[in-house]
């Protein structure tokens, strides 16, 4: 099947063109003129298959389709934005399946009045990428109350402009509210446990927990020839010693049951000149496992570490705002529901734990919720490599499509949100 004679092929390569790359990703960080190409797309696609579009107060896109009037709604979805020179898959995928399953759910179910107990719209969450505005997950985050609507909009960016400015830049701000009594996403794996063990579809159980941490060292500017070694403040010498720390913390703390990845994904050097020893570095260092006791031990270790860096450069390293969140798993009952759809369709699936954060993570705490994985070919993602096979995403599309017919059938919670027991007949792994 070509691209362009399967409709979710062809509406992917229309949504991939939008922020692309000349090395094949995208390059759409939240609230940019490429992501705010990307959401307009979005909205004139559904719109045209008969849904209602609408904005919160931070930037969330509600794509809504109305089954019946009235009944709680069914929210699936996940995120547009991507990073820096990112992949075209990364939470885009997942959006554009929640709009085609959707749309398939409700041709389904034409003639068959009181069959669906629930409407779906379909969530474009604002900013889960963290890259241009930090922290990450954030329209979810404030959607399950986690983060201020304030105190995100008033946000920055590098460059001094707020969250809210950039939204009413590109024109996707509103007052929408909407509640929402169970959440569906399907995201490529982006680690390659799927691929390496030849399953299709993966059941994601559980998050694995992340501490990440803003840090800032001071140091003081200085020549780099004419001042000696003995009288520097070198920020950058404290920073890249935080840097290995964090490397040495992942391979002495990892268990043959529970590893331990650490990371400094962002690092800014002041003034970054030639012939001037760092002021201040600003870094971001992530430690994350599966399992709580792992990882809070990982962490005192690296905190301990940080008194002996700052001794060895002669700098004050100073911990700014943290993101945490914790191993916790996904709902049984949504689970079992997956594995039966799964399995109905004759698709291959087995139980992953996810290492990523996902707008799941956030919407788990609040609402019983369904994750699900295609496979990501090497486990590449952040990259413009990233790559998932057609064949893949539309077995996921047609998973997904199938789980959510179930759950707006009241298989997964009853309209007056209570999750419905595990049938306990379906195999996990098949
Ligand atoms: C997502 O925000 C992640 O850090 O995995
Ligand atoms: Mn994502
Ligand atoms: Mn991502």
């Amino acid at each position: 099947m070509t691209p362009t004679n399967n409709p979710f092929l062809a509406d992917f390569t229309s949504m991939s063109s939008h922020g692309a790359t000349a090395g094949g990703g995208v390059d759409r960080q939240a609230a940019t003129v490429a992501d705010g190409q990307t959401r307009n797309w979005f909205r004139g696609l559904v719109e045209g298959h008969g849904f209602t579009v609408r904005y919160d107060a931070v930037g969330n896109q509600y794509a809504m389709l109305e089954l019946v009037p009235g009944a709680p709604w069914i929210a699936v979805g996940s995120h547009l934005d991507s990073q820096p020179l990112g992949g075209r898959f990364d939470g885009a995928y997942g959006v554009l399946a929640g709009a085609h399953a959707a749309k398939r759910v409700q041709e389904s179910l034409a003639g068959t009045e009181g069959t669906a107990l629930f409407n779906i719209v379909v969530i474009n969450w604002f900013n889960e990428e963290g890259c241009r505005f930090k922290p990450s997950m954030m329209g979810s985050s404030v959607y399950t109350g986690k983060l201020p609507a304030n105190q995100v909009l008033e946000t920055t960016d590098p460059a001094g402009t707020t969250v809210r400015e950039a939204l009413e830049a590109i024109g996707t701000i509103g007052d929408f509210e909407l509640p929402v009594a169970a959440y569906v996403e399907i995201h490529i794996e982006q680690g390659r446990s799927l691929e390496d063990r030849g399953l299709s579809i993966g059941l994601v159980e559980s998050t694995w927990g992340a501490n990440k941490y803003e840090f800032t060292v001071h140091g003081d500017q200085a020549h780099t020839g004419a001042t000696v070694i003995a009288d520097r403040r070198d920020a950058l010498l404290g920073a890249s010693a935080l840097v290995v720390a964090a490397r040495e913390i992942a391979l002495e703390h990892s268990t043959k049951e529970h590893m331990v990845i650490t990371s400094c994904g962002e690092f800014t050097v002041f003034p970054n000149s030639p012939v001037v020893v760092a002021s201040r570095v600003n870094l971001l260092v992530d430690v994350r496992s599966t399992d709580p006791d792992v990882l809070a031990a990982a962490d005192a270790d690296l905190h301990a570490r940080i008194a002996k860096i700052e001794q060895l450069a002669n700098v004050r390293i100073e911990r700014g705002k943290e993101h945490v969140w914790g191993a916790k798993a996904y709902d049984a009952a949504g689970l079992e529901l997956a594995a039966r759809a799964a399995a109905s369709l004759g698709l291959s699936h087995g139980v992953v734990r996810t290492l990523a954060g996902h707008d799941s993570t956030n919407m788990k705490d609040i609402v019983p919720t369904i994750m699900l994985f295609v496979p990501s070919v090497e486990g590449i993602s952040h990259n413009e490599r990233e790559l998932t096979s057609d064949a893949d995403m539309l077995k996921g599309v047609d998973l997904l499509t199938e789980v959510l017919a179930r759950v707006v059938r009241g298989e997964f919670i009853s309209p007056s949100g209570v999750v419905e027991e595990p049938a306990g007949d379906s195999s996990l792994v098949s």
